[in-house]
């Protein structure tokens, strides 16, 4: 794992959409996995100006999402799609064919989880996977317990992740309480991961995912046992770690990061 800090939520942003379009640059059919939350607007905000400045091209890239809410169809403005389509694709020259998330409309759950596995496989597997993280340590909607061999499943949200993402929808109440994710297997499959995570109120899960233990309590710390992650942080979610001369050590004199600093 390497650990990336940049001053703030803006230089994070843009150094991950910088590594997202640098992969895509050396590899152009390319399989990127997607995280939605507030924390990866302005990612999808720099790569899609990155984009109209011919710096990255999609026209060959496939997109997967982690996860979606079960019950919510695309056109509803909670759905991810919505936000997929608001925040990235109708910005970009991608192919919406292209374009992927779990179908939280799926009348058969346990088919729907198959299919979305069997789909990410046939395209050859996704080459990088961005991904956030929920205060409870949660990526994709792995939820405290997840097992670390989980794949795409139907999962039951935890009531602080409800109360958290329920200040979205109007009324609150309308907020889904189960959701399609991803699995941390599926997610661990991934040739790369990106993290990213920002602010302050993040800075004790971010610890714990990148220097804790490794435990399905905080399914974040699964990163641990992929062998290519970077995790971008700003200085409010990196607070909390306890090697970061160390970090900040690699990235100044690795040559690997000479074009970044
Ligand atoms: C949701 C998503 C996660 C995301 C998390 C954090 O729960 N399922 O993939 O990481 O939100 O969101 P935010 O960036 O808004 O803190």
């Amino acid at each position: 794992m390497e650990v990336i800090i940049q001053p703030d939520a803006a230089a994070a942003a843009k150094m991950t959409a910088r590594l997202i379009a640098d992969a895509i640059n050396a590899k152009p059919q390319f399989n990127l996995g997607l995280a939605t939350g507030a924390t990866m607007e302005p990612v999808y905000a720099e790569l899609a100006a990155m984009n109209r400045r011919n710096e990255v091209d999609f026209s060959r890239v496939s997109t997967f999402n982690l996860d979606e809410y079960i019950g919510l169809p695309p056109e509803d403005k909670n759905s991810y799609r919505y936000y997929m389509n608001y925040h990235l694709f109708d910005k970009i020259n991608i192919d919406k064919k292209n374009t992927n998330l779990p179908d939280g409309m799926a009348a058969d759950e346990v088919a729907e989880g198959a299919r979305y596995e069997a789909a990410m496989k046939k395209a050859g597997g996704i080459d990088l996977q961005l991904l956030g993280i929920g205060s409870d340590g949660h990526i994709g909607f792995n939820e405290p317990l997840s097992s670390f061999a989980s794949r795409t499943r139907a999962k039951p949200l935890t009531p602080a992740t409800y109360r958290q993402n329920s200040v979205y929808f109007d009324p609150p109440e309308t907020m889904p309480m189960r959701a399609f994710t991803m699995g941390v297997g599926t997610i661990l499959d991934a040739k790369r991961i990106v993290m990213l995570i920002t602010g302050a109120k993040k800075a004790g899960i971010a610890a714990q995912a990148i220097e804790g233990p490794l435990t399905s309590m905080v399914t974040g710390s699964a990163i641990q046992l992929h062998p290519a992650v970077v995790v971008v942080l700003d200085e409010g979610a990196a607070a909390q770690l306890t090697m970061r001369e160390y970090y900040d050590w690699v990235f100044a004199h690795e040559p690997k990061w000479k074009n970044y600093r």
